[in-house]
């Protein structure tokens, strides 16, 4: 998991973060058909997010436009802490494997594992720091562009 975990940092640009806390994270792995590890999903305990703030959009006509607006821009969240429960750390999918919904799956999976005997909503999961691409991704599966987010400055409101 830990040879796993560095090869997605670098794949996200992050710095080699420390070791986690094994006992507050899950790691969920997808294994392909041909078992290869194309998806990994690191999430941990957290007690607060905070919701994004949308930005007015621009008249964007087509959805390839939408995409490249939402690549450029920054994002900005609110101050105001709202409880949660479950913290994305990372998520990551091959690159050649994407757009297959194996995220979705994974989050999916993780809703109903992460703690025994719930399933999570999706206001109860919030996303450290999203990248350009996992901002996308969230809006689409949480429904808005104001998923919950954390961790946004290092280190920061972490649990
Ligand atoms: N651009 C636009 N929409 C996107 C998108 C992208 N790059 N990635 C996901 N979406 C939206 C789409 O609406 C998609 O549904 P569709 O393919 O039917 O249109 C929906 O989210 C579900 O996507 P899914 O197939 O489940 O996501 P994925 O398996 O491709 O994984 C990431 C998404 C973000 C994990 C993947 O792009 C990735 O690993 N990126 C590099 C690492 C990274 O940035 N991680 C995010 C850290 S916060």
């Amino acid at each position: 998991v830990d040879e796993i975990r560095e090869m997605v940092d670098n794949d996200l640009g992050f710095q080699q973060a420390p070791l986690m806390c094994y006992s507050r994270t899950k790691t969920l792995l997808f294994i392909s058909n041909d078992k290869k590890v194309v998806g990994c999903l690191i999430a941990e305990h957290i007690q607060w997010g905070y919701r994004v703030i949308e930005e007015k959009l621009p008249v964007i006509r087509s959805e390839e436009e939408k995409v490249r607006f939402e690549r450029q821009k920054a994002w900005c969240c609110s101050t105001l802490p709202e409880p949660a429960i479950c913290g994305i750390s990372r998520i990551w999918v091959f690159s050649m494997m994407r757009r297959k919904k194996i995220a979705s799956r994974m989050i999916e999976c993780l809703r109903s594992n992460f703690i025994y005997g719930s399933y999570l909503s999706k206001e109860e999961i919030a996303f450290s720091d999203p990248t350009p691409d996992g901002k996308l991704f969230a809006t689409q599966y949480c429904g808005t562009g104001q998923f919950l987010v954390y961790n946004f400055i290092n280190g920061q409101n972490s649990t």
